[in-house]
């Protein structure tokens, strides 16, 4: 095989090296494009674009394979927790015991956040969207902790992330208490990161805090399958902001503004708001089913086919069962559990469906689950944005020890030619 390209022009012929990844992925590095040929790429969307070589997450959208680092979605999902992902996406290998301990004694150091952080939380109205009062308080960490990170030193580096993995936490918890008008609290050093989370947010006062095991176990599992999904909107918002040289606080708020959108992190709350308006209707599932299938409609299935994962989602095959497990254990009777029930058993036997790969996506289930855990449907985006912060971490750190340069596309400009300028008076 050969391992240049080559591009024919009016006549003349440039070659191209070929990049190939360790998974037998190709790709054309166009670096000498414009100077050579004095053209560019036109790739809207990037959808075919590779804007980075990186060694963090591959995924197949094929064959359905996810994997971090090398080690399957299905593996980490059963034997780790959120931590031990969060160490092996940002730092590579999987941490044995000490360091996993250094790490979370470390993270648990760092999770005060400065009481001058609860006047801004104050300033936001209650009916404000959790997602931009968390994108506006990360952003605020920058301003109490000042100085930048030298990525030269590892130290420095280190430090900065785990204070932001001690702090996210906190911020999270804090959106949903301003929400529901809760107390702000900080959290209990002698419990795990997760469970930790689960007692800040939901903690009420005078009143004994207490979870079923099975609750923590279905967040862990959901926080993991979220971590990292390689070069999407927002990790590549983050390296973007990142190549900059923004802080790392900075280009983490641009990635929670990215994930907000409804075609990116905000499909979970999108899926339980259409099983809520298929109830409020009168729950015919396949009334809306035909509308999904009507062309001149512009209804779809929410959590149904993805853009990469063309021929199941893994994620979603590991959290349905979860989800089951977790509905079962905790008894959770919900007419929109059952309206989502009904949805993905005809779905799944429709042609419309079969023929063109669509399949339920992790979003699917992960809005049912988080509902099913009290979780309220504002807080869904939320939840996704602490599950994906390794992953963030880890595509900036990457990004940074990489010296990558700055993030800039071209374009191809279509608007007026040079054009005489006119006086007010003369328009
Ligand atoms: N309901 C009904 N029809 C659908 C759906 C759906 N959810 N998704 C795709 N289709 C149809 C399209 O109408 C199209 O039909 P056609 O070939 O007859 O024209 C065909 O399937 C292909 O659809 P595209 O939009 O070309 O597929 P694409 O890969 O661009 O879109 C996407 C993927 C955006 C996820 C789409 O399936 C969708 O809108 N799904 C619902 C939203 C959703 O669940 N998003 C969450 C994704 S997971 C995540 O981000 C973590």
């Amino acid at each position: 095989m050969s391992d240049k390209a080559i591009l024919e022009y009016q006549g003349k012929k440039y070659e191209f090296p070929v990049t190939e990844g360790t998974e037998g992925e190709l790709g054309i590095n166009i670096k000498t494009l414009r100077s050579e040929a004095g053209m560019i790429t036109l790739d809207r969307g990037y959808k075919n674009t590779g804007s980075c070589e990186s060694a963090i997450t591959f995924l197949n959208g094929e064959e359905g394979i996810l994997r971090y680092r090398g080690y399957a979605i299905e593996d980490l999902a059963e034997k780790a927790d959120f931590l031990e992902v969060a160490y092996l996406l940002i730092f590579g290998e999987l941490p044995n015991k000490q360091q996993l301990d250094k790490f979370y004694g470390d993270i648990k150091e760092e999770s005060e956040v400065d009481e001058e952080m609860k006047k801004i939380l104050d300033g936001f109205p209650k009916a404000a969207h959790p997602m931009g009062v968390l994108a506006s308080l990360t952003s605020a960490l920058t301003a109490f902790n000042p100085g930048s990170v030298d990525v030269e030193s590892e130290e420095d580096m280190y430090k900065a992330i785990v204070k932001i993995l001690g702090k996210f936490p906190v911020l999270v918890a804090w959106t949903q208490r301003k929400k529901n008008s809760l107390p702000l609290n900080y959290g209990d050093d002698s419990l795990g990161y997760v469970e930790n989370l689960h007692k800040m947010m939901f903690e009420k006062p005078g009143k004994k805090y207490n979870v079923d095991k099975s609750v923590i176990e279905a967040l862990d599992k959901l926080l993991i399958l979220h971590a990292d999904h390689e070069q999407n909107c927002s990790a590549s918002t983050v390296r973007m902001v990142g190549s900059s040289h923004a802080g790392l606080f900075a280009s983490i708020s641009a990635g929670i503004s990215a994930l907000w959108g409804p075609l990116h992190g905000g499909a979970n709350q999108a899926v339980i708001e259409m099983l809520e308006g298929i109830k409020a209707d009168g729950g015919d599932t396949h009334k809306f089913m035909q509308k999904a299938k009507d062309k001149e409609d512009p209804f779809r299935l929410m959590g149904f086919g993805h853009r990469v994962y063309k021929n199941f989602d893994p994620r979603a095959k590991i959290i349905k069962k979860s989800a089951d497990e977790v509905l079962e254990g905790l008894g959770v009777e919900d007419p929109v559990l059952d309206i989502a029930k009904g949805l993905e058993k005809e779905a799944l036997e429709d042609d419309y469906f079969v023929k063109r790969k669509l399949y339920p996506n992790v979003d699917f289930y992960s809005g049912i689950i988080y509902r099913a855990l009290g979780i309220p449907v504002e807080m869904f985006t939320v939840m996704f944005a602490l599950g994906r912060l390794p992953g963030w971490i880890a595509q900036w750190r990457e990004m940074r020890l990489k010296k990558e340069p700055i993030g800039r596309p071209r374009q191809i400009y279509v608007g007026a030619n040079l054009r005489e300028f006119k006086e007010v008076s003369e328009r």
